[in-house]
């Protein structure tokens, strides 16, 4: 259990300060790419550690190159507490990190890989790597937007985030599930429950998401290697994303229910911290997700405060509003 062991003591909670710069743009650009690798950095770091643990010891070469991947993203969280707070610098260290995002997707993709071809023994579930390889992937997007100034139009932007953390907090829940000792009925039980109220979330966003970015629907059906490409004309030919009042009601239904795990996460991990459950959680894979779901909550009330400024139905432009 000691290689689980949290090297960061206290920082859980922490919230480095910093300056802000002067230019508007320029300082929405700074303070987002601060926020999200301040967050993300660790997780990856804390990805290829959970990785690592789960495969078998004879793996060696796997061993090591999650080895390697620890210290990458230790490194480079190093560096953002030592980055000076503008924007220059923010724009380099972003391509640094969407670098190293290249390196821990691939080594996520050939571990899920090897699982679902069953050639990878080990303790890690398939989901559990696609999920995390999803996070990597979020958070490369994330960087990539900030660096292109690319805008998502609001409408578009808030289903994509809650239909992201949705799907997150609720295979959470079943890990949750999973990892408990099967004697631990209620809190099995009680984990179960979350999870499908999640799903019932997710599969809502969804219809609302078809109502309203009939475009993501059509993006979905096209073949994977279009993607990026010049589309042949009628495609996109669909109403714009409208921003409906009944996207407000929504977003407070999924923060009301993130609140839940968020709650129930930390109650977990206070009893495992003090051995007063069976399990086979360690404290760090605990507090890892109860992480992510102060990340999705404050992500989630930043959307809802941008939706909550607009009252009427509207159509939106594709330049959007907001990272
Ligand atoms: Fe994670
Ligand atoms: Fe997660």
């Amino acid at each position: 259990m000691g290689s689980y062991e949290n090297t960061d003591g206290d920082q859980r909670y922490e919230r480095q300060s910093y300056q802000r710069p002067s230019k508007p743009g320029a300082d929405n650009f700074v303070r987002e790419s601060f926020r999200q690798n301040n967050f993300w950095l660790r997780i990856m770091q804390e990805h290829a550690l959970f990785i690592r643990l789960g495969l078998p010891c004879d793996e060696v070469k796997l061993i090591r190159e999650a080895e390697k991947l620890q210290e990458l993203f230790k490194g480079l969280r190093a560096e953002l507490r030592r980055l000076p707070q503008k924007p220059e610098a923010f724009r380099a260290f972003n391509d640094e990190v969407i670098e190293a995002l290249g390196k821990i997707i691939d080594y996520k993709s050939t571990v899920l890989e090897r699982l679902i071809t069953c050639n990878l023994g080990g303790s890690n579930l398939p989901l559990l790597i696609d999920h995390i390889r999803r996070e990597a992937i979020r958070f490369r997007v994330i960087l990539l937007r900030l660096q292109n100034g690319i805008r998502v139009p609001l409408a578009e932007q808030a289903l994509q985030e809650e239909i992201f953390w949705l799907r997150i907090m609720g295979e959470h829940a079943h890990f949750i599930a999973h990892l408990l000792d099967p004697s631990e009925r209620p809190l099995v039980k009680q984990s179960v429950l979350l999870a499908k109220s999640f799903e019932t979330l997710r599969l809502q966003a969804e219809d609302l998401e078809s109502m309203e970015v009939p475009r993501a629907f059509e993006n979905w059906l096209l073949p994977e290697k279009l993607a990026g490409c010049p589309l042949p004309p009628r495609f996109g030919d669909l109403p714009k994303p409208l921003l409906i009042p009944r996207l407000l009601r929504f977003n407070e239904e999924v923060i009301d229910l993130t609140k839940e795990i968020r709650d129930f996460k930390e109650v977990a991990l206070q009893l495992i911290e003090a051995c007063q459950v069976l399990s086979i959680i360690p404290p760090l894979l605990a507090d890892h997700v109860l992480r992510e779901a102060e990340m999705a909550l404050e992500d989630l009330r930043i959307i809802g405060r941008k939706i909550s400024k607009f009252d009427q139905p509207q159509e939106e432009d594709r330049a959007g509003i907001g990272y």
